[in-house]
Parts: C-alpha cells; sequence; structure tokens
C-alpha cells in the first residue's frame, strides 16, 4: 500500500483522527489531519487580530506561513515553527477554525497546501472535505460517523485526558453548531462523496473501526 491515498471525512468527534493515526501507524502511510491547517491557520488571524469573516485577509496570512507537522502523540505541529500542538485544541481554536472555514480564499490556500502534501501517495488524510474536494479520487473513501450524544461524550473524554475541563452540555452544542455549519456551508460543505463507504463506528471499538476500514483496502 505504499502509494495508497485513504481519505476520511465525517462529522467532528466520529474519532477521524483515532482512526487514522491507528491506520497510518499500522500501514505505514504519512498521516495528514487537514483540521490542524485549519486551526493552526485560525490561531494565527486570531493573534493578529483579524475578523474571521474576513476570508481574504486571512487567507492572505497564507502567503508567509508554514504549517508542518512533526512526530509524536499527539502528533506535533508547527506554525511557523512554533509548536501550537495544544493551543490548538481548545473550543475556542475550534469555533475560529470553524468560521475561517466557510470562507472560499481560505478553504483554496488550504486546498493547494493540503492536496501538494497529498501527492506523492502513501497518505491517509483526514477532515471534512477529503473525500471530495482534495482527494477526490483517492483509492479508499469513507465516511466516519455515530450519532450526536456519542461524539459529544468521546470529545469530552478527549478533551478531559487533555487537562482541560470542559462541560458535556458545552461540548455537545458546539459540535452541533459546528456540524451544522461544515454541512450548510456554500464552499465544499460536509456530505457523503457517493463512492465512500459508510461506517458507523457507534457501539464499536478502534480496532473494529480499524479493521472494517482494512477491510476496504484493495489487494496489494
Ligand atoms: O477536524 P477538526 O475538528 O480539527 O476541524 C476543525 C474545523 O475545521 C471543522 O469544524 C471544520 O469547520 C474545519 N475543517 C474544514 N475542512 C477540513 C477540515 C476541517 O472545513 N478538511
Amino acid at each position: 500500500h505504499k502509494s495508497i491515498v485513504i481519505a476520511i471525512d465525517g462529522p467532528a468527534g466520529a474519532g477521524k483522527s483515532t482512526v487514522s493515526k491507528r491506520l497510518a501507524h499500522e500501514l505505514g502511510l504519512h498521516y495528514l489531519d487537514t483540521g490542524a491547517m485549519y486551526r493552526a491557520l485560525a490561531l494565527k488571524a486570531d493573534r493578529a487580530g483579524l475578523d474571521p469573516a474576513d476570508g481574504a485577509g486571512v487567507a492572505a496570512l497564507m502567503e508567509d506561513t508554514t504549517i508542518d507537522f512533526g512526530d509524536g502523540e499527539p502528533q506535533r505541529v508547527l506554525l511557523d515553527g512554533e509548536d501550537v500542538t495544544d493551543a490548538i485544541r481548545t473550543l475556542k481554536a475550534g469555533e475560529l477554525a470553524s468560521a475561517i472555514s466557510t470562507q472560499t480564499p481560505v478553504r483554496r490556500a488550504l486546498v493547494v497546501r493540503q492536496q501538494a502534501l497529498v501527492a506523492k501517495g502513501g497518505v491517509i488524510l483526514e477532515g471534512r472535505d477529503a473525500t471530495t474536494v482534495i482527494a477526490p479520487h483517492a483509492d479508499v473513501k469513507v465516511y466516519l460517523t455515530a450519532s450526536l450524544e456519542e461524539r459529544a461524550k468521546r470529545r469530552t473524554t478527549e478533551m478531559v485526558n487533555k487537562g482541560m475541563e470542559p462541560s458535556f452540555e458545552d461540548v455537545r452544542s458546539q459540535i452541533e453548531n459546528r456540524d451544522h455549519r461544515d454541512i450548510t456551508r456554500d464552499d465544499s460543505p460536509l456530505t457523503v462523496a457517493p463512492d465512500a463507504h459508510l461506517v458507523e463506528s457507534a457501539g464499536l471499538t478502534v480496532d473494529q473501526v480499524v479493521a472494517a476500514i482494512k477491510a476496504l483496502l484493495p489487494n496489494e
């Protein structure tokens, strides 16, 4: 599977990151977290005092911005060389990422970078438009989902494990708002690609979801 491209989309908290990292590790693929790029750019825009609705202004920041991925668990995210791995995981950063992601100039600027990272193959990428816009010709496309309650529970636990103190209600309503925005935006809305395999993660362990996706891979 050296040059394979696997693309996974789905709503917030469906387990895309966990499952993608596991698959990347087991299959020897690069892992591309496209949401981290929206989060990192949103953080930079916020620090620069930009309005998230200023699509052209936020997109222009990308002209002299580097977003790199390092090793480790969690995978390190470097914004202009600064380690922002933790800073991009707050509720606020998620909110800002969601806000800038509705802007077409922002999406164009990030999709170009993402496609360059996917071009060589040997990658598993996840996001909201991985199967539809970034890698519509991926070898395997998956839409990973679960109920809102289930996803909110998972996200809350994740954040608590990272030392944050989110309320379940806040996490749930944030996920609900973000999903709504991701699904209803004009540019690259979250949708199930016609040739995507629907994988329902509710009631399944990570191992079981990983196995279900592995079963979709073409024979070598
Ligand atoms: O996946 P994650 O929660 O880190 O993504 C943060 C936000 O970035 C999402 O809510 C979504 O609005 C946006 N996003 C996007 N397209 C992607 C990845 C993320 O619009 N490919």
